[in-house]
């Protein structure tokens, strides 16, 4: 028989995927390095396998005990995993910005979900920074885990993650790039290859928003470099211990929108239905086409599953709240440019007002012309009849004169 004892030892061993289309200015083949197929759905797994293995060796962790953690989702799911399978409790503190998804998903594997506020200083009481190291002290039989500062989150990548990228690609990557948070899979993998062969690039990708890209260049810590971001999982506003600055060869930022809409179009036109980090690692490679060469490998990896994104990356309300949506229309010819072969929407005088709100909402528009006898008589805004359906809601079902007639007279 052909099993696994226990879900812990499906973790690891992830495809490598070559990219299409979306890389197309970039000479370079470029491989992902998709996690998702870990138990946990994400690269995370490896590493909160190897941090607690190391700690219950250390005897920081007693049978019985609560472990603590300040995760944004993905290190909880993968700390729940071995938590179910070696009988701890566990805490997760998360940041407001995480997605809902996340914490269902946590919530779901047996975890207790502390959320914080993420607009406050990291060393302020009421970051998920402190609160998790509070709960700590405090909680008895426990161990704060710390995947910033823990080192045995950059030895997991060191130790797998590094190994099977140079193995699958037989020695032939030529540059590694990653999205980089706490830093472990950067700096662990980034070790393992520049070990194997010194002319390995290592390339983290940041966002605007993080302190990392403006240290690794002038080794200034520079607090005006941050202000609150809404990518995931990526840039920090500390330096964590496990992000070794000398492995990395350079950093290339990203912006939200950009990731978010990089996230999207790897879903659509790769098939791969990865998490926004992904998206801005992508982007960054299309960024940066101009340091790939035709005989280049260039691996990037992608950490977390699509599915905890739904809420958010994936949803074109979220996407248009935030002007993320590329099909944003900037000017009077880009929309009369995509309408050109459709007919003309109109509402006519006699037909009930909720039929003008039916079309409007089925075709997206804010404004709609007005017919009375096959004549245009005008054009109706959402605004306006959305203030007279408040203050008179039977408007709704009459016949759109009568809302027309007191637009009129106003
Ligand atoms: C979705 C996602 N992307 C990227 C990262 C960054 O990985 P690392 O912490 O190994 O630098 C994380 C880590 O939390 C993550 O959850």
């Amino acid at each position: 028989m052909n099993y696994y004892n226990n879900v812990l030892e499906t973790i690891g061993n992830t495809p490598l995927i070559r990219i299409n289309k979306i890389c197309q200015g970039v000479k370079a083949t470029v491989l992902a390095k998709v996690e998702t197929t870990n138990p946990g759905n994400s690269v995370k797994d490896r590493m909160a396998v190897k941090m607690v293995e190391e700690a219950e060796l250390a005897g920081l962790i007693k049978p019985g005990g609560t472990i603590i953690e300040g995760t944004s989702g993905n290190t909880g799911m993968g700390l729940a995993l071995i938590c179910i399978i070696k009988g701890y409790k566990l805490v997760c503190v998360l940041n407001d910005k995480q997605s809902k998804e996340k914490m269902d998903v946590l919530r779901a594997v047996g975890a207790e979900v502390v959320v914080c506020p993420t607009a406050v200083d990291a060393d302020d009481p009421r970051s998920y920074y402190s609160v998790a190291k509070r709960m700590a002290s405090e909680t008895p039989n426990s161990w704060y885990v710390n995947q910033y500062d823990n080192l045995s989150n950059r030895k997991a990548h060191y130790e797998s993650t590094g190994p099977e990228i140079w193995e699958q690609t037989e020695g032939k990557i030529t540059h590694f790039v990653v999205g980089v948070g706490t830093g472990g899979t950067v700096s662990g993998v980034g070790k393992y290859l520049k070990e194997q062969n010194p002319d390995i690039k290592i390339l983290g990708i940041d966002t605007y928003g993080s302190v990392f890209k403006k240290y690794h260049e002038t080794g200034i810590f520079d607090e005006n470099e941050i202000y609150p971001y809404i990518t995931e999982g990526i840039g920090e506003d500390i330096l964590p211990a496990n992000v070794d600055f000398d492995i990395i060869d350079a950093f290339e930022k990203v912006t939200d929108k950009d990731a978010a809409i990089y996230t999207r179009k790897l879903a659509r036109e790769e098939g791969v239905f990865v998490g926004n980090s992904a998206g801005a690692a992508i982007k960054g490679i299309c960024q940066m086409s101009d340091r790939f060469k035709e005989d280049d490998v260039v691996v990037v990896l992608f950490h977390d599953h699509g599915s905890r994104y739904v809420g958010k990356i994936f949803n074109d309300d979220w996407m248009r709240e935030r002007g993320f949506l590329e099909e944003e229309k900037k000017n009077a010819s880009d929309l009369i440019k995509s309408h050109s072969e459709k007919r003309l929407v109109s509402v006519a005088v006699s037909d009930p007002t909720s039929r003008a709100i039916v079309l409007m909402k089925q075709y997206g528009v804010s404004q709609i012309p007005v017919i009375d006898e096959g004549k245009f008589v005008g054009s109706l805004s959402d605004n306006e009849m959305y203030s007279r359906i408040v203050e008179t809601p039977e408007l709704k079902e009459l016949q759109l004169k009568i809302l027309w007639k007191l637009l009129s007279l106003r």
